[in-house]
């Protein structure tokens, strides 16, 4: 498992001569102009997602360039070694086998390690499935009530969102995250204890928010006259034992190996699952496993997650990118861009390489972003005229699933008549009327928005994570950084009530008072 940091690679500097050379002065325009191939050779089926990368400022030879970096990085034996169950969580001293949770029962398995543990996830998954299954010809559970933040929040919320029009059940849906008790209050204020489920989901079974709003759920389940908590909560986690030690029975369990935030396909998706049922949450596992096989065998001039990371390091360390805006033309992808935010930043929002180097280039940008066209009427104004240029990864679904007849066209002709503004630009003399086009984008392409697809696109996003990762030499699957916070609020909390401030900095200890008064 030898990687070489990117920027220690002779690609690395070939690439910065590329781009001083011609690379920062990259005209889309003039490209299109010169090579009436380049949608062709931009573009990248993958499995249930095609792209069109042709309007990104890259060449062939940039390309092959970053095809080389690959190479050089070690990009393909740190993959394969993610796929084969190897410790590259090398900080937690963990696997990073997400990708395991998603081939189906009877796939061939290169160890025995790795047979033993599908076996596990096989024997969780229909155990789940048969719960969910369950709940679903419950008629007496009305209220599906999801408590969990992070990973144990953005993806099951996000994918129940997404396929919103695969859910049967009638059922509905809730997440609660924030330990705010306005979230939980707002939303136990719409239930009855008799007729609600409540998911507790939490890897670690310790985090703050999620046993707090618990522990209130719990309570008001009681005080409501609520019995059998073995019926009314199930718990989502690696600790059982700790759900167990909190009164839940019912539990769901998955490993260590699998990180908070790619957890959606675990029994963290049981929400998912109650939605769409056991099929289409088989559907959607199929789909991830698709795309994860396109990851491992496409070679990386035809492998989609590869270029798309590849992209990403182009722009973040050449062309100074700071940040990339999502922008779904499909309201039901409308919390997309807020699971890319945990996926990408918690994973490569690294300032140090795997080996505790600090590092001298950057690395996760900010991806941000709202559902189109509503995102028209607010900040694409900065992103057509604004001094930054900020590459835009659009996606758009072929297929509508309601009957509304002139919708779906006019969202498809805005979709591509805001990548195309981006790109063309309009010369105005006057200045304000002035577009500078030239501005970069990625157009993301799915026929229908459906399990497997989604599967497939989310599966896609986690690899060109690991990709950029990857090249950067950073661990992608740690999260040192959110424990600081952590340590401060349980020292801060019981000050609240003492008042005491002894050792605080003056901005918090004059803010604290504040609160307090
Ligand atoms: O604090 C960050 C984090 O650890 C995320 O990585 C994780 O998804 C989230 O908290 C929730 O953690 P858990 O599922 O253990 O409650």
């Amino acid at each position: 498992m030898t990687r070489t940091r990117c920027d220690r690679t002779p690609a690395w500097a070939q690439l910065e001569a590329a781009y001083q050379a011609d690379g920062k002065d990259f005209d889309l325009r003039d490209a299109f102009a010169a090579d009436p191939q380049r949608f062709a050779q931009f573009s990248q089926a993958a499995p249930l997602v095609f792209a069109d990368l042709s309007k990104n400022r890259i060449d062939a030879a940039t390309q092959e360039l970053l095809f080389q970096l690959a190479r050089e990085s070690g990009l393909l034996a740190h993959r394969d070694a993610m796929f084969a169950g190897e410790v590259i969580n090398t900080t937690e001293q963990r696997e990073v086998w997400h990708t395991l949770l998603r081939p189906p029962a009877d796939a061939t398995t290169a160890s025995a390690h790795e047979a033993q543990a599908l076996a596990q996830v096989h024997g969780t998954l229909d155990a789940m499935l048969a719960f969910a299954e369950a709940v679903r010809a419950d008629g007496a559970i009305a209220d599906i009530v999801n408590i969990g933040i992070g990973g144990s929040d953005l993806g099951p919320q996000m994918a129940v969102l997404a396929l919103d029009a695969f859910a049967t059940t009638g059922k509905r849906m809730h997440f609660v995250s924030n330990v705010d008790g306005h979230e939980l209050a707002a939303t136990l204020a719409k239930l009855k204890a008799s007729s609600t489920l409540f998911l507790v989901a939490s890897k670690t079974f310790t985090t703050i928010e999620t046993m707090t709003n618990a522990q209130s759920a719990k309570r008001w389940f009681t005080t409501q006259g609520g019995v059998d908590i073995a019926r009314h909560f199930a718990a989502l986690t690696t600790n059982v034992a700790a759900a167990n030690d909190f009164g839940i029975t019912t539990t769901f369990g998955f490993w260590d190996w699998v990180g908070g935030r790619y957890s959606l396909w675990s029994a963290i998706g049981l929400p998912l699952a109650i939605a769409i049922g056991a099929d289409g949450f088989r559907a959607f596992l199929a789909g991830a496993h698709a795309m994860d096989q396109h990851f491992r065998s496409a070679p990386l001039e035809a492998n989609l997650p590869v270029r798309l990371g590849l992209l990403d390091v182009w722009y973040r360390n050449f062309h100074g990118f700071t940040s990339r805006s999502i922008a779904p033309y499909h309201s039901a992808l409308r919390r997309l861009p807020a699971y890319l935010q945990q996926l990408e930043m918690e994973s490569n929002g690294k300032r140090v390489d795997a080996s505790g180097a600090e590092l001298p280039f950057g690395t996760s940008p900010v991806p941000w972003g709202e559902s189109g066209t509503n995102g028209q009427h607010a900040y694409f104004q900065m992103l057509h005229q604004g001094t930054d240029v900020v590459p835009v990864e659009f996606v758009a679904v072929k297929k509508a699933r309601h009957t509304l007849g002139a919708h779906h066209p006019l969202l498809l002709a805005n979709v591509l008549a805001q990548a195309q503004a981006l790109m063309v630009g309009k010369a105005d003399a006057g200045g304000h009327k002035h577009f500078p086009g030239n501005r970069p984008s990625t157009f993301l392409l799915l026929d229908d928005l459906t399990p497997a697809s989604l599967g497939a696109l989310i599966a896609l996003q986690e690899h060109r994570v690991f990709v950029s990762g990857a090249l950067w030499g950073i661990n992608s699957f740690d999260q040192w950084g959110v424990e600081l916070g952590k340590v401060l609020a349980k020292d801060i909390a019981p000050r609240l009530d003492s008042g005491d401030t002894t050792g605080l900095d003056g901005s918090t200890a004059g803010l604290l008072g504040m609160l307090r008064a």
